[in-house]
């Protein structure tokens, strides 16, 4: 099928060591001596089956150009910072963080998107019960004002980042979090998890519905997969 979202590896997020004499398949043929690099991970679902809410074209370009971008640099940058460490180059290894968290978290990020989406045929948009659906009740209200603040801090959100529903496991909280440009969750602490993560960057939307982003936040919960945010949820609580 000319759309399935096919990618080299089956695995959803996971690297693989690279060995002397192996080659990286959706990265070209990298070698790296033991280095840890990324692959693009393939999607559940194919790029129209998310449609209405996220048309094909968003999903393919999304997923093959953008996200296989930040890995590709990500690794690049990761073995950039393996050869500085090895030389003892200090100043080269401070000044590669900025690649590493802007490639890293994109890579990050994207992963846990994909698995936050989920086709309407498939139980996407089905609304979370279970204990997940109580915390939710608890902290916002009800499940509707949660979506609202969530849709109004994105759509607030100035230039390109990403809008959270997060467990913060210290105060044993739900809390709505943003972030700037690619950076993940945890850079807001590492007691924060993240349950669902919502692309606010142009490149998620604007070939589908331009400037409006409230339109494409509006749209989204309805192939969000609540599911994915049980599982982590009650991981994290039991
Ligand atoms: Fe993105």
């Amino acid at each position: 099928m000319a759309l399935r979202a096919s990618a080299a590896r089956k695995t959803l997020g996971n690297w693989f060591r690279v060995g002397k004499s192996m080659a990286v398949g959706g990265l070209g043929h990298r070698q790296a001596r033991g280095l840890q690099t990324f692959s693009l991970p393939d999607l559940p679902y194919d790029y129209g089956a998310l449609e209405p809410a996220i048309s094909a074209e968003i999903m393919q370009l999304h997923h093959q150009k953008h996200h296989q971008t930040y890995i590709t640099n990500y690794n690049k940058a990761l073995e950039q910072l393996d050869e500085a460490v090895n030389k003892g180059e200090t100043a080269k290894v401070v000044h590669l963080q900025s690649a590493i968290k802007f490639n890293g978290g994109g890579h990050v990020n994207h992963s846990i998107f994909w698995k936050n989406l989920k086709p309407i045929a498939e139980g996407g948009g089905e609304p979370p019960h279970s204990a997940l659906g109580w915390a939710i009740d608890q902290n916002f209200g009800s499940l509707e004002t949660l979506i609202q603040k969530i849709n109004a801090e994105g759509a607030a959100l100035q230039g390109s980042g990403w809008v959270w529903l997060a467990l913060d496991k210290e105060a044993k909280k739900l809390r709505v979090e943003t972030t700037a440009n690619q950076d993940p969750l945890i850079t807001k602490g590492t007691n924060f998890i993240p349950l669902l993560g919502i692309d606010v960057w142009e490149h998620a939307y604007y070939l589908q519905y331009k400037n409006v982003r409230p339109d494409y936040l509006k749209n989204i919960w309805n192939v969000i997969n609540w599911k994915y945010a049980i599982e982590v949820y009650g991981n994290e609580v039991a």
